[in-house]
């Protein structure tokens, strides 16, 4: 074992005292999970002003044999930036890099530290007049850098894709420290191996992004959104084939939640207002930058075809930017919501988007055989295969024994997925949760080339060590 004051003494002198965190006060945020799954401990939290500074630090951390954990907003939903229990790990925080280096209109595109929030970068591509397509519930707090070590995907994936068809270029500090410059923002680019894919959805364990360039798209000028009752599930989708016939090009949200989930945002959240009860409902999002799109009408007359045929049984129209926001506020409490409800399994799954009413109804099922009175809590993109079937604890059961099962739950879920030709980790990644998933899901070839790639680019094992791979 390394002599980590020795260290330590060194990044204070590299860092300054805003860089470094050592008191066990302030670094304790950095060492627990979002979800509260984990308890980690660290003898310090690294924060470079930038990133010739970061890689500075990870060369001392190298030379003295530590391992670092990347962090962003810490909103992991698998403990992906959270460090072991051993008090042996540096949290490498990225939040004080938060300058926009530039945004380009004609271009689209954005060149944007690793530390700005997702919500920021957001603002700032909306100044420029253009829409950065990413939205994820976490936005307010995740940051560019984490959004793109684990390819986060959200609520536009359904029109955007995920994190990954957004990035350009990438500037990275590699597990040696040497910092890699790759911030192009060419549209074509065909040299050699795709090295910005690799790092994007590494969940920090080849490297660390301190810079991207992000493409943008034009700033919308119609939006309309709508929250449907829906008959069922297969409604839902039904309703999803529709719009996608109808005007593919102007769906940039579809999801889907549940009669459950609603009632514990209405529950749990100040200021929820849900119109109407269901078992089922579908939000659905329509966007264009094209003048007099005449979307309203488009979105009305697909849902009236829909309510005479009993398909939606009620509906409504966002009138204003509040209503439009308040409608998303019931999507988005979603998570929050059913954290404050008590303890709960999540399963961030996607199966083919045609297959999302069959893998709730056999979920469902198997639930309930499994631990009768769970409560199945589902909900998430539609549009895209993935849902967060998640469950909640029975209300006689106590949250630590409900939890002991986790793997139980996951492991039936998985089983349908699998049958559904799906994954178990649609957009949340594999952080520390789920690496023991991975010999099973992605063993073979798969497997033996991650573990060769991450041999070759970190051959000292000291990026996020414990997470992603088993
Ligand atoms: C969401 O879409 O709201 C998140 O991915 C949260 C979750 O799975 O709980
Ligand atoms: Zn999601």
């Amino acid at each position: 074992m390394t002599d980590i004051s020795n260290l330590l003494s060194q990044l204070s002198t590299l860092l300054g005292p805003r860089g470094l965190l050592t008191e066990a006060s302030d670094t304790a945020p950095y060492a627990e999970d979002w979800r509260k799954l984990y308890q980690g401990s660290t003898p310090a939290v690294i924060r470079p002003a930038d990133t010739a500074e970061l890689a500075e630090a990870v060369k001392l951390c190298v030379a003295a044999g530590v391992a670092v954990v990347p962090q962003g907003g810490n909103t992991s939903m698998v403990a992906g930036a959270t460090p072991d229990a051993n008090n042996t790990q540096l949290v490498l925080s990225l939040s004080r890099m938060t300058k926009i280096r530039a945004i380009d209109a004609v271009d689209l595109t954005m060149t944007i530290e690793a530390g700005v929030t997702l919500k920021a970068a957001q603002n700032a591509a909306a100044e420029a007049g253009c829409l950065l397509p990413l939205s994820i519930s976490s936005e307010g707090t995740a940051q560019i850098g984490g959004v793109l070590a684990t390819n986060a995907g959200g609520n536009n994936t359904v029109r955007y894709g995920n994190a990954r068809d957004l990035v350009l270029g990438l500037e990275v500090v590699m597990a040696d420290g040497e910092i890699w410059n790759g911030l192009r923002r060419l549209r074509k680019d065909n040299t050699g191996y795709c090295l910005r894919q690799l790092f994007v959805g590494s969940e920090g364990t080849l490297g660390v992004i301190t810079a991207a360039v992000l493409k943008l798209a034009p700033r919308p000028t119609e939006i309309e959104v709508a929250l449907c009752a829906v008959a069922s599930a297969e409604a839902a989708l039904e309703l999803f084939t529709r719009f996608n016939r109808h005007d593919p090009a102007a769906i940039s949200a579809f999801e889907y939640m549940s009669g459950a989930g609603m009632a514990f945002v209405a529950k749990h959240i100040p200021g929820a207002n849900v119109p109407f009860k269901a078992a089922h409902y579908a939000l659905i999002e329509l966007a264009t930058p094209r003048r007099n799109a005449r979307l309203r009408e488009g979105l009305e007359e697909v849902l009236a075809a829909a309510m005479e045929e009993e398909i939606v049984i009620d509906a409504v129209i966002a009138e204003s930017e509040a209503q439009r926001l308040s409608i998303w506020k019931l999507r988005e409490e979603h998570a929050e919501a059913q954290k404050r409800e008590g303890a709960s399994v999540k399963n961030d799954v996607s199966v083919p988007v045609s297959r999302v009413p069959e893998l709730l109804a056999r979920a469902a099922v198997a639930g309930q055989n499994l631990i009768p009175g769970m409560r199945m809590v589902p909900f998430g993109h539609m549009g895209d295969g993935n849902i967060h079937l998640n469950f909640e604890q029975p209300l006689d059961m106590p949250g630590a024994e409900f939890l002991a099962r986790d793997h139980d739950i996951m492991d039936m879920v998985g089983e349908i997925v699998r049958d559904l030709d799906g994954s178990f980790s649609a957009e949340h990644g594999v952080g520390r949760l789920k690496p023991y998933m991975m010999p099973s899901w992605r063993g073979g070839a798969e497997l033996a080339a991650m573990q060769r790639i991450k041999a070759a680019l970190d051959p000292c094992g000291l990026m996020n060590p414990g997470k992603v791979l088993p």
